[in-house]
C-alpha cells in the first residue's frame, strides 16, 4: 500500500469546527472550554471519537466503561483529543425481538455520529454479536480512519468441576432438563456459573467469530480479538489501540484502504478455520457490499472446500476461547493456515497481515490444530441450493451429526414461532426421528428481524427417546453457539413468497450436504398451484423504525442491510453554519 503524505493540522476534518476564526468556531471552542478543556488540549490535534457500546443492559460490555478510559489514555499519550460518544448497545441476551432488527440502526447511528461531529478518526468499541458488524458498517460508509477494539471473550464457565460454554452448554443442559436427566438444582448451578466475568460469549459464537474476522480483515491491532476481557493484556490492548488511531489519522489510513478483496477472503478463511458462526455470512456480505467489494455466499462455499477447521473450540470442537488465547490465539491460527492466507493484505498498524502473524506459534496442538491434523478437513460451512432455497441456504456440517449429511424425511411444518412453541412438545404431534422439522416466517421480514430461532427444538418425546439431532429447516438465523443439522437463511424467505412458504406436512424433503442440495420433493405443478393460492401475511409494523426496516431490508444472501445504505455515492460533509 502506497504511503500517503502525513497530513497537516489544518487538513484535519476537525479544523473546520475548531481551527477557523468565525462565530461558529467560537461557539465550538467556548463549549469545549465549558467541559473543562483548554485550547492546548485539542488545538491542532486529531479529534478521536471513541464510539462506545457500553450499557448497563449489556453484560458483554460491562468492562467498556473502564476500557474506554484506557483507550482515551492511549489517545492522549499519542497527541490526540478523545471524545467518548456512547452508541446504541445491541445486547444479545436482552433485546427483543432480536438485535438483528437493530443492527442497521446502530450502523446508521455510527455513520451519522461520525459525520455530524468533528471526528477525525474513531475507535469502535464492540463485541457482543451485532455490535461488531454494525459499528464497522457505519465506519465503512463514513470512511474516516477507524480501528476496532474488541470486547474480548469472557472467562470459561464453571459448573461442578466442568467448563461451561456460552450458549452451547445452555442448549445441552436444557435438553437434558427436558429429557428428565437433570433437575432444577443442577439447572440453577448452570445458571450461576455459565457467565461469570465481563466479556462476550466464549464459545466460537457470532461474537468470537466476528471479532476474529475483523482482526483477519486487518482492522484491529494484531492479537486483539482473542484476549479474554478480564485479562490485563486486554486493558493494554485498549491503550495501544488508542495510541495507534492518532497516527492513523495523520497517515490518513482509512478502512476502505484496508478492507479489500484480499482482506475479505482472509476474513472468510479465518471464519472457516475457526469453525465459525453461520451469522458471519450475513454480516461479512453486508460489510463487503458497504466496502464495494464483490463477496457473495458462494465465495464462502468455494473457500470452505479447501480450508480446514483448525480451532478445536465449541460448538464444533471441545475447548473455549480462553483456551484458544492461551494456545496462541488468532495469530497462531492464521500462521498455521500458511498459503491459505493472503499475507500481502494491509492492516491498521501499517504492516501487512503476513508481517503481523510472522513467527506466531501455537502452544497447544489440540486447541489449534495443524493442517496435517485438522479438526475437520474442510466444509466448516456449506451453502445449499435447490428448489427449496433458490437464493441459497447455509448449514454448519461440523456441528451436526454426520449421519444426517444425506437425509430425506417427511416435513413437520410450523407456520410461525408461536405455532411451533404451542405444538412442538404435544405428545400427539406426528413426528419421528427421521422427520424434517420446518419453521416458516422466521426470516428478515417474516419474524421480523431474522432471529436466532434456527436451532429448532427437538420434540420432547423424541428427546426422551434419546434423539439429539434432526434435520431442521428455516429462514431464521442460528446463534453461533448453537449446533445441530439446522438448515438456515433459506432464501427467499417464506414471508415474501419463497418456496419455504409452500411446504406442507408430509411433503418429503431431501438434504444432501456433500452435493450442496436442498430439495422439496413435490412436483412442479403442485408447487405452482400452492404458489398461486398463497397470500402474503400482513406486515408486522405500521409505524416507526419497523416500517423503515420492512421497506428496506434485503434478503439474507444480500446481507440484510438496508438497500439505501449499501455502496453508493458518498454522502457529503455537513455544512457548518
Ligand atoms: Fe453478548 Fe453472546 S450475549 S456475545
Amino acid at each position: 500500500m502506497a504511503q500517503k503524505p502525513r497530513r497537516k493540522p489544518e487538513e484535519l476534518r476537525s479544523h473546520r469546527w475548531y481551527g477557523v476564526n468565525d462565530l461558529r468556531s467560537f461557539g465550538h471552542r467556548s463549549r469545549t472550554a465549558q467541559m473543562g478543556y483548554t485550547r492546548s488540549d485539542y488545538a491542532g490535534k486529531p479529534v478521536i471519537a471513541v464510539i462506545n457500546t457500553w450499557s448497563e443492559i449489556n453484560p458483554c460490555h460491562t468492562h467498556f466503561r473502564q476500557r474506554a478510559e484506557e483507550v482515551k489514555r492511549g489517545i492522549w499519550q499519542a497527541g490526540g483529543f478523545p471524545i467518548e460518544m456512547p452508541a446504541m448497545s445491541l445486547s444479545e441476551p436482552f433485546q427483543k425481538p432480536t438485535t438483528m432488527l437493530y443492527r442497521n440502526l446502530l450502523a446508521m447511528e455510527t455513520e451519522e455520529l461520525l459525520r455530524s461531529y468533528p471526528a477525525d478518526g474513531c475507535v469502535l468499541m464492540g463485541g457482543c454479536d451485532k455490535t461488531t458488524p454494525a459499528l464497522l458498517m457505519g465506519a465503512f460508509s463514513m470512511n474516516l480512519p477507524a480501528i476496532f477494539m474488541p470486547a474480548g471473550p469472557m472467562l470459561r464457565g464453571d459448573f461442578q468441576g466442568q467448563f461451561l460454554g456460552s450458549g452451547s452448554d445452555t442448549w445441552k443442559y436444557w435438553a437434558e432438563l427436558r429429557a428428565g436427566n437433570i433437575g432444577e438444582a443442577e439447572w440453577k448451578g448452570v445458571e450461576d456459573g455459565i457467565a461469570r466475568s465481563p466479556g462476550h460469549c466464549m464459545t466460537m459464537g457470532t461474537a468470537s467469530t466476528m471479532t476474529s474476522a475483523v482482526e483477519a480483515l486487518g482492522l484491529t491491532l494484531p492479537g486483539a480479538a482473542s484476549i479474554p476481557a478480564p485479562d490485563s493484556r486486554h486493558a493494554q490492548m485498549a491503550t495501544l489501540t488508542g495510541k495507534r488511531i492518532v497516527d492513523m489519522v495523520w497517515e490518513d489510513l482509512k478502512p476502505l484502504d484496508i478492507a479489500d478483496a484480499r482482506a475479505f477472503d482472509n476474513a472468510v478463511t479465518a471464519v472457516l478455520a475457526l469453525g465459525g458462526s453461520t451469522n458471519s455470512l450475513v454480516h461479512l456480505v453486508a460489510l463487503a457490499r458497504r466496502a464495494g467489494v464483490p463477496l457473495d455466499i458462494d465465495r464462502f462455499d468455494t473457500l470452505a472446500r479447501k480450508v480446514p477447521v483448525l480451532a478445536n473450540v465449541r460448538p464444533a470442537g471441545k475447548y473455549l476461547m480462553e483456551d484458544f488465547f492461551y494456545a496462541g490465539g488468532l495469530r497462531a491460527l492464521l500462521a498455521r493456515l500458511g498459503d491459505l492466507i493472503d499475507g500481502s493484505a494491509p492492516t491498521v498498524n501499517g504492516r501487512t497481515l503476513g508481517e503481523n502473524i510472522a513467527g506466531a506459534k501455537a502452544w497447544n496442538d489440540d486447541v489449534i490444530r495443524s493442517r496435517d491434523d485438522p479438526l475437520v478437513p474442510h466444509d466448516g460451512l456449506a451453502v445449499l441450493r435447490g428448489n427449496l432455497a433458490p437464493g441459497g441456504a447455509v448449514i454448519k456440517p461440523p456441528a451436526m451429526e454426520a449421519r444426517l449429511l444425506r437425509h430425506a424425511g417427511r416435513a413437520v411444518v410450523f407456520r410461525d414461532y408461536e405455532d411451533m412453541a404451542a405444538r412442538i412438545d404435544d405428545p400427539s404431534l406426528d413426528v419421528d426421528a427421521d422427520s424434517v422439522i420446518v419453521l416458516q416466517n422466521a426470516g428478515p421480514r417474516g419474524a421480523p428481524g431474522m432471529p436466532e430461532w434456527g436451532q429448532l427444538p427437538i420434540p420432547k418425546k423424541l428427546l426422551q427417546q434419546g434423539v439429539r439431532d434432526m434435520v431442521r429447516i428455516s429462514d431464521a438465523r442460528m446463534s453461533g453457539t448453537s449446533y445441530g443439522a439446522c438448515v438456515l437463511h433459506v432464501t427467499p424467505e417464506s414471508f415474501v413468497g419463497g418456496p419455504l412458504a409452500f411446504v406442507r406436512d408430509g411433503d418429503r424433503i431431501e438434504l444432501d450436504v456433500p452435493a450442496r442440495r436442498l430439495q422439496l420433493l413435490v412436483d412442479e405443478a403442485e408447487l405452482a398451484h400452492r404458489h398461486a393460492a398463497w397470500q402474503p401475511p400482513p406486515p408486522h409494523f405500521t409505524r416507526g423504525f419497523g416500517t423503515l426496516y420492512l421497506k428496506h431490508v434485503t434478503q439474507a444472501d444480500q446481507g440484510c442491510d438496508f438497500d439505501f445504505l449499501e455502496a453508493g455515492a458518498a454522502t457529503g460533509e455537513p455544512e457548518i453554519h
